[in-house]
């Protein structure tokens, strides 16, 4: 059963089925300012923190499903019927929806079709001032958009009491459509990229034959601006602030946060308001029928203490045929401020002008790296969705959707870690800004801190509280508060920083990074105060002085270098990726693994940039040397089971994850990692990944292991008390599910790396949401596996590093084409069906339109390449040895090209 579909020409998922089992949710703002919402406008907004900064208030995993959230009620003042611009709060009776979707998705602008209920319409229009507007429709991209289905429920046998919906999932924004009665309308919600509000574009047309008599009511209910006083101990809070109205806007005021204020107002002025939620909704209703809309009347509730609420509602008048169109604004701050922004935005065109401007910021990050590839499943999600799901997880950090709902605040360093490395091409400045945060978030030992929040190293930018204010809400925190020793360490968190360092100077040219100083965690701090934290044996023995980011990544090489036990395999520490195992005391084979690769990579670096650039380049390059030799030989040594590598030891010493185990004999997560460090020999590196696909893979994606644990073993870990089929036990568990697809490619067994990429691309499953429940535009967390009877649902959908780790193996291992120290590398790995693909990629300031041709059908091998029509030769890849296309850096001085920043590419497999 399908839900919705891809409209490809709009980058947008357009849900014409918006009764979905489940939230199908999209992200709004682009930088300061964040809301996630999903198709039946339920959800919430925050100001930088998820935790403490929350602007409107949600009721989590709560029935009914996903409210209270942002809303528009229209009601008809001749006789009192009442619906909502999204389908949800109302929940209007729906129309039929066709079982097919437009055989070319529409992608015009609102459409002048058929009325709802039978009478022809003239077109809408809109004029340059908010408010009423006739004739004449502007077609530009910025427009409203809805297509002839959704405005023609008549046509579709549809009675009178149905209403018509449609949700489209834009790119940061999200347009909500209802037909009702011969009414058309429309909430189009966005943050604009300068300004940190919330504007709801909302046009009303009267596509009936008669005049019409409306209201409209836009809703918010504000949150106690942390996550916690929303649901906890309202003492504080609830008597403690206050709302009012005054010049159309409405003020939430937070008393006992004297800096703390919230609005909502509209670039029309008011006929009625209420501030205080229960005037609004009436005691014993909910947001589904709100005493104020039922009535027709707002009471202009304001007051101090209490639940507080921005309700507007506006009166129209409307002739057949006539648009009106405004905006409500939703903002962080004073009333002055709302009413500032609401002048700037009084014009349509400036609404208008700032949608087109986020367009526009897509666009040209889409432009970075288009493909063109025989696989629509992967058009549709790198060329949008992935790229959009991974940007959301480095601006917004995995703590923001509607399962994880802001409890907790600051950066994973993992997650963040491995998250940052896929963005750096289309967000280098955030994705620098992340890595600063995580190297500060490094200490002086080398290891990261697990959960930190990087506001808390410099109180003076904590958001908005002044320095000494004690509060009784406010998050406490500081940088002392989140320092932790060796016990609390992860084994895998700043393995993962340094490869992505690499990636990201690699991808930018800034090599400078390197030098730039940068604080540890624990600098600046008293031995006292590091031994108090840290423990003594950490604070004595490492100087925690500021240091540059090329020791910082020196450490964690080291760190781990020194925590291997005896037998040389790295230690578990608290946990690594697999956090529900339990390595306390035991070693992990994973670890091991990627102490390799990140050696390696920093290695590479270090022999690039020579000696001019990394004062002991040839000492720090035996050592990496040394460390590479006696960890690979250790792991092949100690961690082969005879068909594949053990996933590790408890500090028992039981082997987990061999064939001898009787309950989780192979796992999937580490065994890639003996590929893409070159750990395996080429024997051992086909029969552990032939391994993984006869007892992970499935048609889902493949599982994290097998058999799932069905016997609680505490010394295993949290993994056996999780139920088989779920989650790391045993599930299709998403984010390792792209590393065999780049161990794969590395193999050069193309047909397999893409049939990994297929299994799990949530878009295949579009049509079976019976199956999948969740958005099929992102991953999720995890899918159902095949010992649980939900197998193929997915669940946790977006704060999944599967986004980045998905986008960056088919990018840069099956299309191949990735960046390095002064050349882009083309080595595809593709299924050898394929007969070649078009990749445009922007690269330190050159575009390169790569033709990829593959006539003999071969997986992967460069036989042959031009540059501009000129012949250059493949050469061999380090470490796969295979024929590769490099491709110099474009621009001034490159020789022989007239064309200095435009490369024309053809590259023959064979
Ligand atoms: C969750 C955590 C991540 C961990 C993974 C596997 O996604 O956020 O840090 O690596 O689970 O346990």
């Amino acid at each position: 059963m399908r839900y919705g579909y891809f409209d490809h020409a709009a980058d947008e998922y357009v849900i014409d089925r918006v009764d979905v089992p489940a939230s199908w949710i999209n992200y709004l703002g682009t930088k300061d300012w964040c809301t996630v919402i999903n198709q039946n406008a339920g959800g919430y907004s925050f100001y930088r923190s998820s935790q403490a900064g929350r602007v409107t208030r949600f009721r989590p995993n709560g029935v009914p499903l996903d409210r209270p959230g942002h809303y528009v009620y229209l009601r008809d003042d001749e006789d009192g019927d009442y619906w909502s611009c999204s389908w949800q709060p109302v929940g209007k009776p729906l129309a039929p929806v066709p079982d097919e979707p437009p055989a070319t998705p529409p992608t015009g602008p609102f459409s002048a079709a058929a009325d709802a209920n039978g009478a022809g319409t003239t077109p809408p229009s809109e004029s340059g001032d908010a408010g009423t507007t006739r004739p004449a429709h502007t077609t530009s991209d910025a427009a409203p958009q809805a297509t002839f289905p959704l405005v023609s429920p008549a046509d579709r046998g549809a009675t009178r009491s149905q209403a018509a919906y449609r949700t489209r999932h834009g790119l940061s924004y999200s347009i909500f459509e209802s037909a009702y009665r011969g009414i058309v309308a429309s909430q189009r919600i966005f943050v604009p990229l300068d300004d940190d509000v919330e504007l709801w574009d909302v046009t009303v047309r009267n596509a009936s034959d008669r005049p019409r008599t409306l209201s409209l009511y836009g809703y918010v209910e504000f949150s106690f601006h942390s996550v916690q006083i929303d649901q906890e101990n309202f003492q504080m809070s609830l008597y403690a602030s206050g709302a009012d109205e005054a010049d159309g806007v409405i003020e939430d005021d937070f008393y006992y946060e004297p800096w703390t204020y919230h609005y909502f107002t509209a670039t029309r002025q008011p006929d009625g308001f209420d501030t205080t939620r229960d005037a609004f909704i009436g005691a014993y209703r909910s947001e589904t029928n709100p005493l104020a809309v039922e009535r027709g009347a707002c009471s202009s509730s304001q007051c101090t203490t209490q639940n507080h609420c921005g309700a507007l509602q506006h009166k129209l008048t409307l002739a057949p045929g006539e648009t009106v169109r405004l905006a409500y604004l939703l903002g962080y701050g004073r009333r002055t401020a709302g009413a500032a922004l609401r002048d700037k935005y009084a014009a349509t065109a400036t609404v208008d002008q700032a949608f087109a401007a986020l367009r526009d910021y897509w666009t040209a990050k889409k432009a970075v790296l288009a493909c063109q590839t025989p696989s629509e499943a992967m058009n549709t999600l790198l060329n949008t969705w992935t790229l959009f799901q991974a940007e959301t997880c480095v601006v917004w950090s995995r703590f923001a959707s509607f399962v994880e709902v802001g409890g907790r605040v600051g950066l994973g360093y993992r997650d963040t870690a491995q998250d940052a490395m896929s963005v750096a091409h289309t967000n280098p400045a955030k994705v620098r800004q992340r890595l600063l945060e995580l190297l500060h978030g490094q200490t002086a030992a080398g290891y990261g801190l697990h959960l930190f929040d990087p506001l808390m190293f410099d109180e003076c930018q904590r958001p908005d509280i002044p320095v000494g204010v004690k509060l009784p809400t406010v998050v406490p925190g500081s940088a002392r508060q989140m320092l932790h020793g060796l016990a609390d360490a992860c084994s895998d968190d700043h393995l993962w920083l340094v490869p992505t360092v690499v990636d990201y100077l690699y991808e930018t040219g800034d090599f400078g990074l390197l030098r730039q100083v940068v604080p540890f965690a624990d600098s600046g701090l008293t031995d006292a105060e590091r031994a108090d934290a840290m423990g003594d044996e950490i604070a004595g023995r490492f100087d925690a002085t500021p240091a540059t980011v090329y020791e910082h990544l020196r450490r964690a090489i080291e760190f781990t270098a020194w925590q291997v036990a005896d037998n040389g395999i790295a230690k578990g520490l608290r946990a690594d990726w697999n956090d529900c195992l339990n390595l306390g005391g035991g070693q992990t084979a994973l670890v091991t693994f990627l102490h390799v690769w990140a050696t390696k990579a920093l290695a590479g670096l270090v022999h690039e940039l020579g000696p001019s650039e990394v004062p002991d380049a040839a000492r720090d390059l035996a050592r990496f040397d040394e460390i590479v030799q006696q960890v690979s030989m250790a792991a092949n040594r100690e961690l082969w089971d005879g068909a594949w590598y053990a996933r590790g030891f408890t500090s028992e010493g039981v082997t987990i994850g061999s064939a001898s185990s009787p309950e989780g004999k192979i796992f999937l997560e580490h065994m890639p990692w003996a590929v893409i460090a070159g750990v395996a020999s080429r024997e051992r590196a086909v029969s552990s990944m032939d391994a993984v696909h006869e007892h992970l893979a499935s048609r889902f994606g493949t599982h994290l292991t097998w058999p799932s644990y069905t016997h609680v073993d505490d010394t295993i870990g949290y993994v056996t008390r999780v139920y088989p089929g779920v989650k790391e036990n045993g599930a299709i568990f998403s984010h390792p599910n792209a590393w065999p697809i780049i161990a794969e490619a590395m193999l050069g067994r193309g047909d397999l790396a893409f049939s990994y990429y297929e299994a799990l691309a949530p878009s295949r499953q579009n049509d079976q949401i019976e199956v999948r429940r969740a958005e099929p535009y992102v991953y999720a967390q995890f899918v159902y596996g095949r010992d649980h009877a939900f197998f193929g649902r997915a669940e946790n959908p977006w704060l999944t590093g599967s986004a980045g780790w998905m986008y960056t193996a088919a990018t840069q291992h099956i299309l191949g084409v990735r960046p390095g120290f002064d050349a882009l590398t083309v080595d595809p790995c593709v299924p050898a069906a394929w007969d070649g693909f078009h990749v445009t990629r922007q690269w330190r300031g050159g575009t390169y339109d790569i033709e990829v041709r593959n006539p003999m059908n071969v997986c992967a091998g460069v036989a042959a390449v031009t540059i501009d029509g000129i012949p250059a030769e493949p050469v061999p890849d380090a470490q796969t040895g295979r024929l590769v296309a490099k491709l110099p850096v474009l621009g001034a001085g490159r020789p022989g090209s007239p064309r200095t920043h435009h490369a024309t590419v053809v590259v023959t497999l064979g």
